[in-house]
């Protein structure tokens, strides 16, 4: 794809009124500067994206230090969005497979374009890396890096495959480099605040999730990268496991897990996720994706345990109720957690890792199950 043909389809997404009121309506959800820079990422225009980021950081001392791979929508209007803000003109190098896309994120954060990712891995200026290619490539470029004594944030899925998951580990504990992973909703306002209510016995969890509606030629459909499991729905699993992790007592050994699909073209689109631990635990997790949701992915969540009980509506708002007291909470922008996600490496508190190994693990289960259209097994937990 040359630069006119990637600027057309960009183009075709933000063409005219209705490009223009989805800046609007992206506006009052994230305010007008990150929507403007979720515009930009789409149309690729350049150097004017790092004044709308930060306008004052290219201004201050140069620290260049982070390097990405993969330059698509998320590295440029999210990662590299809270990461200028944070800490100035600190990205060093960038590659992506695609030239164009290397060349324009270059362009916009003031980067140096490599147009091989080992040149990413021969700089000595570069100490961190964060990874937001394709899925299937996040853990061999995640273990070259930690190979080479870098530090490493893996946007999800850190794996697609359980001998990926093996590999990733065995080299992160033969290292002395850090790995940070780019769930983010552990992160948000509102999870952060449920956290602080639970307590201990069992919970129920239920989460509906209006994903993207995903054209049969997208990339997430490869059969290598692991279906919208590892690509989406991974995010929820891996809430749940940090939710039930979160407990003092004992974690589960077990869990009865069942699938209802809905979509018989694609098995992995419109489903429910249900499972129970042996501990009492209810987890149900529905991702539909019917239609293009015009403010994007949109999602609910239903919490109870004991005497909390709590709503969360998109990020956006939530209700908490323990016994009779009632707390409302707005949060503008809406929250999803990507901010304190993505600043892990420069914040006192990051996620277990371990304990995202174990959500992979059950990630990678209910993936083999929607590869084979399974409706129940049961998945044991290594001791
Ligand atoms: N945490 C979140 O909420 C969140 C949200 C969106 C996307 N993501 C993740 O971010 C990553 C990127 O997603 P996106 O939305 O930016 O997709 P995208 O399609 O916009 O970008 C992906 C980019 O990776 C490049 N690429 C593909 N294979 C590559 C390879 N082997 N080496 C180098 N570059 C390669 C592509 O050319 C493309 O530019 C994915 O892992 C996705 O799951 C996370």
């Amino acid at each position: 794809m040359n630069r006119k043909q990637f600027n057309e389809g960009a183009s075709l997404q933000y063409n005219k009124k209705s490009g223009l009121y989805k800046i609007y309506r992206f506006a009052l959800i994230y305010g007008m500067r990150r929507a403007l820079v979720k515009a930009l990422g789409r149309l690729r225009v350049g150097k004017i994206t790092r004044f709308v980021v930060s306008p004052l950081s290219f201004l201050r001392k140069k620290n260049k230090f982070i390097s990405v791979v993969g330059c698509g929508q998320f590295t440029y209007s999210t990662s590299s969005f809270f990461l200028v803000q944070k800490l100035g003109n600190c990205i060093d190098a960038c590659f992506d497979l695609n030239a164009d896309v290397t060349n324009t994120y270059a362009k916009a954060y003031d980067a140096i374009e490599c147009v091989k990712f080992d040149e990413v891995l021969e700089r000595d200026s570069t100490k961190l890396v964060y990874i937001a290619s394709n899925h299937a490539s996040h853990t061999p470029y995640a273990i070259d890096c930690i190979k080479k004594g870098l530090d490493v944030y893996i946007e999800k899925p850190i794996a697609v495959t359980f001998e990926q998951l093996e590999g990733l580990r065995y080299t992160y504990s033969q290292s002395k480099s850090k790995i940070y992973v780019g769930y983010n909703r552990p992160f948000s306002k509102a999870i952060i605040e449920l956290k602080s209510k639970m307590g201990d016995g069992p919970l129920t969890l239920t989460c509906s999730i209006i994903g993207h509606k995903l054209d049969a030629d997208h990339w997430y459909r490869e059969p290598t990268e692991g279906t919208r499991i590892c690509g989406n729905l991974g995010h929820w699993i891996d809430l749940a496991i940090h939710l039930i992790w979160s407990k003092k007592e004992t974690p589960p050994t077990a869990l009865d897990i069942f699938i209802a699909y809905g979509d018989k073209n694609n098995f992995d689109d419109n489903l429910s996720v249900c499972f129970s631990s042996d501990t009492g635990d209810l987890i149900v997790l529905t991702m539909t994706a019917r239609e293009e949701p015009f403010e994007g992915i949109s999602e609910s969540i239903v919490f109870q345990q004991n005497g909390v009980f709590a709503k969360i509506d998109d990020f956006k708002r939530a209700e908490f109720q323990v016994g009779p007291k009632k707390i409302i909470r707005k949060y503008f922008p809406k929250d999803v957690g990507h901010e304190e996600a993505i600043l892990q490496p420069f914040r006192k508190k990051q996620r277990d890792l371990n304990e995202i190994f174990v959500s992979t693990e059950l990630m990678l289960h209910i993936t083999d199950m929607v590869r084979e259209t399974k409706h129940q097994s049961v998945f044991k937990f290594k001791g």
